[in-house]
């Protein structure tokens, strides 16, 4: 079976009924909101869905998954999302589907957080994958320059289908910064979060609860201490 799909499905079973369950972006996630779509129709599931993006709304509607938005629940009990990468000690990069802003939002008010990756998102060091930046458009030109002062190789980022500024849900940009390696995550999110015009990044840090890893040979639950 696919990896995604193994992780997806596995994730799925950890949603109980009545919970409010937060609904992650990407490839992987698809499956895990594939699944709890199944178990409301075919198990009768009861859940409140909270999704992540405009994508996994459309697809959590055409399931019939009833939902509300992060501003009408008091908190949600679990969320399950992807990530691009996860650090040995459970940092995690995320944002590769754009989604960063209203995952992390989700993320924040979620008592506990499981991500679903395939085994080569599993690494020691966090940086090989570009770090998403959401940015304000307005200035955003200034944040390259001052992102290319400090040789952290800021690439605007576009649509995949035509040569336009990728723009998120949440109306800004993304600025993805080629790092290579990033030693020290939380003092770069800290720099981050203090420069203006940033309106997120894709640093994770010390969020999840729980990781599910897919190998060839079946899932693997990891359990963050
Ligand atoms: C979207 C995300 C995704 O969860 C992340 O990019 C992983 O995506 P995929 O499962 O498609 O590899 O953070 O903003």
């Amino acid at each position: 079976m696919d990896l995604k799909k193994m992780v997806g499905i596995e994730a799925a079973k950890s949603v109980q009924t009545g919970m409010i369950v937060g609904l992650g972006t990407g490839s992987t996630a698809f499956y895990m909101v594939e699944e709890v779509g199944r178990r409301i129709k075919e198990e009768n599931l009861k859940i409140v869905g909270v999704t992540t993006s405009k994508k996994t709304e459309a697809q959590a509607i055409e399931l019939g998954i009833p939902l509300k938005s992060i501003d009408e629940v008091p908190y949600v009990d679990l969320t399950i999302d992807g990530a691009d990468e996860i650090s040995s000690d459970f940092h995690g990069i995320k944002g590769g589907g754009a989604a960063l802003l209203f995952e992390k939002i989700v993320a924040s008010y979620s008592k506990e957080i499981i991500w679903i990756v395939d085994a080569s998102k599993m690494v020691k060091q966090l940086g090989k994958f570009p770090l998403p930046v959401e940015v304000v458009p307005y200035g955003s030109q200034q944040l390259l320059r001052l992102f290319e002062e400090k040789e952290m190789h800021p690439v605007l980022r576009k649509n995949l289908t035509n040569d336009k500024t990728l723009v998120t849900d949440g109306g800004h940009y993304i600025i993805d910064l080629h790092l290579d390696s990033i030693p020290d995550p939380l003092a770069l999110g800290t720099w981050l979060d203090s420069t203006v015009g940033v309106v997120e990044h894709g640093l994770f840090l010390s969020m999840v609860n729980k990781v599910i890893v897919g190998y060839n040979d079946g899932p693997k639950i990891l359990e963050v201490k």
